[in-house]
């Protein structure tokens, strides 16, 4: 399967940021500009913010998802969020296992490898990041962490079940730092992603399976990052936050 069949994806990752009047407000402004996408187009927003994105994306072309969720049903999990919480109310995709959940909240591969599994047996669509620290890729060891992750975070993820599946490659030490990697090195690790996942499964589930670019994706560098054979589209941050620039990179991922 040629990239041109594959779904294009552009994902915003708001992090801790808006309230939910400010994302009705961002929203507002987001929605015109991309009405005419040719690709999918996801806002991922913090829990609060969801009923209130939900209904300011009523009737036009993007998605709402959240920024993660937790693996059980229900019960004595303070603080946390389920999915079936999440399905009700309107959410379609879910980030999971960011590299800031991973740093910040000892978030490990078997707890990613339980949120996958719960999201997709509640018809979420999970977004699953994998990236690599700096100093893994100055080890040299930048395919076996992927390699891991990859194997981890799927484990018992099913061939049906994959093509809900969207990979994020983000690499660590191109997140928020304004540092991109290049498109030389998206492409060559994100077909590397999709040779793991012909190893795990078959190589046409693995032709089919959407992998972005994360890590200062913007509308700068979204054009050269999203002309490189295995990059689907991209999971962005700060960029997301501002209409215009979001704006682009979706049409960055519509040509
Ligand atoms: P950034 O974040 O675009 O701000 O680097 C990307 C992400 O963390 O998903």
């Amino acid at each position: 399967m040629d990239k041109a069949k594959r779904k294009a994806i552009i994902a915003g990752n708001w992090k801790m940021n808006k309230t939910p009047s400010e994302a009705t407000a961002l929203l507002n402004e987001i929605t015109p500009l991309v009405k005419d996408a040719d690709c999918e187009v996801i806002a991922c927003v913090p829990y609060v913010d969801i009923a209130a994105a939900v209904e300011a994306a009523k009737g036009t072309n993007v998605k709402i998802g959240a920024e993660n969720c937790h693996w059980a049903e229900s019960g004595a999990f303070t603080g946390e969020i389920s999915t079936g919480m999440l399905k009700e109310i309107g959410v379609e995709y879910v980030v999971l296992g960011h590299s800031e959940r991973r740093q910040y909240f000892g978030e490990t591969d078997e707890t990613v490898n339980k949120r996958t599994k719960a999201a997709l047996a509640a018809g979420l669509k999970p977004i699953v990041c994998v990236g690599e620290l700096l100093w893994e890729r100055e080890c040299d060891i930048t395919e076996e962490v992927i390699a891991r992750q990859i194997k981890l975070d799927l484990w018992d993820v099913t061939e049906d079940e994959l093509k809900n599946v969207v990979i994020a490659y983000e690499p660590v030490w191109a997140i928020g730092t304004g540092k991109t990697a290049t498109s030389d090195q998206a492409e060559e690790v994100c077909a590397f992603i999709r040779a793991q996942l012909a190893k795990l499964y078959n190589q046409a589930a693995a032709d089919a399976v959407t992998i972005q670019y994360g890590g200062s994706m913007n509308d700068g560098n979204a054009d050269e990052l999203l002309s490189k054979t295995n990059v689907d589209g991209g999971l962005i941050g700060g960029a997301s936050l501002v209409a215009e620039k979001f704006a682009a990179i979706v049409k960055a991922a519509s040509k």
